[in-house]
């Protein structure tokens, strides 16, 4: 018997040997720390329109991102964030949803979905869709229905008389403005009433005051985690709610001017939205919708995600982590690094948003970043092109979960699409040829840029939904990947990196060592690294002895592309020299 342990013992031994010996980055496994899939994993958003074309009609679709799956295996992306997929007449392409049980015949079919999943599953990459409850399309069925007065749908959106003067003439029922520009109410005649619309007028409210609003949004959650998909991004859950008008005498109340300049009655901007925005029940439906998450989880043994989306203050934002009976999410959109950083940020600036966030961030919960979405100019072009490694190395380096919004790993750049061509509704409600710009959210839809080939490698069509960036001859997918130095290659570094427990669990802090200079620490018991990036135009010296416990050597980890070091130089750590736009990954030589 005594034997027989003794073999047991050499077995577990030798078999762990063989096992790390066997994994790249096999020394770190035998780190003891429990972490569920998504804690630190790397997220992908891919915006399907505009990912790859498979059928050539020059609109992306399900069956392309399945063919591109490999790539993102090969970025080291753990999970894929699909904007949104389902049946939608696509005024704002797909966050209009007029059946949110059925895909979007455009982009594919439902077996296409699946397929899509088995494939992902091969890969062992989870995907996440991005649901929109707070509205429909108001070319959804039950749209359709509620305005003609159907007995059952009739109180699923939100029905208001506006007011009728002498003369005959309509207006809305008070002053409240769309996202979009504009009234946010909408007359309807076919129910002599206006209905509520945060965004476009093709974008109705759902009554979330109805429960039986509440249980489908709940049973659209259900059905596609039965699918198999592995969590969620809900979106603008800060607007779920209006206030509760009852409280006013029966009639909505107008919200009142913010007295900001340069601002008329049309644009959003125009009104503090005391009435429309972070009212108090959102936090309790989002904990409702959390506990369908889990109830699903619970039975799979398998955690599904709830990740959220609001454009808020950072105490409400934080919120949706969850507070006393509340859960709240797993993720709540982390948008500092791209609400408060500007083209005029510096080192100091990006130290106090990277701080700001993990401060008001709940102690134990998973921190998330990002630098790009499909509604927010590219890291390029929003800061500038030089700086593209150094913000990947933010997303990917600093403590919690990554999200990349597709092109930033190859530093794409906003493409421009001129007033003729524009299709973002956000631009078109402008009105405005000149100044659409501004909130044109299309210079960051452009296609996906694979190649130097027709479109891009993105479609075989003649035209493309949007049309390809300008110089994606230079700048493509296949071109990083052939290259030595490169943002692919510095990403494909970076994700490697982040296995380690220095990066996955291990502890943090920063300094700002001078206005131009950001740098952070990240260690795991004697494994030891500095993050550091020159986000400033001009040349610098700094001591990283600043930070405790760094001293003498440290050896290149990674480098910016336009960086003279590379894996394995060494670097002073009492000086070094850094050129302007400089980033690198160092590491403490022991
Ligand atoms: C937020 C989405 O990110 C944006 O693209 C969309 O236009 C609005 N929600 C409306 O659904
Ligand atoms: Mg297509």
């Amino acid at each position: 018997m005594k034997y027989y342990w003794i073999v047991m013992w050499q077995i577990l031994v030798l078999s762990t040997i063989v096992l790390s010996a066997q994994s790249t980055e096999g020394r770190y496994e035998n780190v003891n720390v429990k972490q569920d899939w998504w804690e630190t994993a790397v997220m992908y958003q891919i915006y399907p329109r505009s990912f790859m074309d498979s059928d050539g009609d020059g609109v992306g679709d399900l069956n392309g991102i399945t063919s591109r799956l490999e790539y993102l295996k090969e970025l080291g992306v753990d999970a894929t964030l699909l904007s949104p997929i389902f049946k939608s007449p696509m005024h704002d392409f797909g966050y209009d949803v007029s059946d949110y049980y059925s895909i979007q015949p455009e982009y594919g079919t439902m077996e296409d979905f699946e397929q899509l999943l088995r494939k992902a599953g091969e890969l062992n990459i989870k995907v996440i869709l991005d649901f929109v409850p707070n509205h429909s399309s108001n070319e959804s069925d039950w749209f359709i229905k509620s305005s003609n007065r159907d007995e059952y749908y009739s109180d699923w959106y939100i029905w208001e008389n506006g007011h009728l003067n002498d003369r005959g003439q309509r207006s809305p029922p008070n002053n409240w403005i769309s996202l979009f520009r504009k009234s946010a109410w909408t007359y309807m005649p076919s129910r002599d009433q206006y209905y509520f619309h945060q965004f476009g007028s093709s974008q109705p409210d759902f009554n979330f005051r109805n429960p039986v609003v509440v249980e489908e949004m709940k049973n659209i959650i259900k059905f596609w985690l039965e699918k198999g998909v592995a969590g969620m991004r809900v979106n603008s859950v800060n607007l779920f709610f209006e206030v509760d008008k009852d409280v006013y005498g029966g009639r909505y109340p107008n919200e009142p001017m913010t007295g900001k300049p340069n601002l008329g009655p049309d644009d959003y901007g125009f009104l503090e939205h005391v009435y429309t925005k972070d009212q108090e029940e959102t936090y309790d439906m989002v904990s409702q919708f959390r506990d369908v998450f889990d109830a699903i989880a619970i039975r799979d043994n398998l955690t599904r995600i709830m990740m959220t989306e609001a454009s808020t203050n950072i105490k409400n934002a934080v919120r949706y982590y969850g507070e006393g009976i509340h859960t709240g999410a797993h993720i709540p959109f982390n948008l500092a690094l791209i609400a408060d950083l500007d083209k005029d940020s510096d080192a100091r600036d990006i130290k106090y948003a990277v701080d700001r966030w993990l401060t008001y961030k709940p102690l134990k919960k998973q921190a998330n970043w990002v630098t790009g979405n499909h509604d927010k100019s590219r890291v390029a072009s929003r800061f500038r092109p030089e700086l593209v490694d150094a913000f990947n190395m933010l997303v990917l380096l600093l403590p919690g979960i990554a999200i990349t919004y597709m092109g930033e790993e190859i530093g794409m750049v906003n493409g421009f699409v001129p007033w003729s061509e524009t299709k973002d509704p956000q631009a078109c409600n402008t009105d405005d040829p000149v100044n659409f710009i501004e909130v044109s959210r299309d210079p960051v839809r452009t296609p996906f840029q694979w190649s130097n080939g027709k479109n891009a490698g993105f479609s075989a069509a003649d035209t493309t939904w949007l049309p390809v960036a300008e110089g994606f001859e230079q700048l493509n997918v296949a071109a990083q990947r052939s290259a030595v130095r490169s943002h692919y290659q510095v990403y494909r570094t970076l994700t490697n990196l982040r296995i380690r427990p220095a990066f996955r669990l291990g502890r943090f802090e920063s300094l700002a060592l001078n206005s131009d200079v950001y740098a952070f620490k990240r260690w795991f018991n004697d494994d030891t690294y500095i993050v550091v990036m020159n986000v400033g135009k001009v040349y610098h010296v700094v001591n990283l002895t600043a930070f405790d416990l760094i001293f003498g050597q440290l050896e290149v980890e990674a480098s910016s592309v336009l960086s003279s070091r590379t894996y394995s130089d060494s670097v002073q750590a009492n000086y070094l020299d850094l050129a302007a736009d400089e980033a690198l990954v160092l590491r403490m030589q022991v």
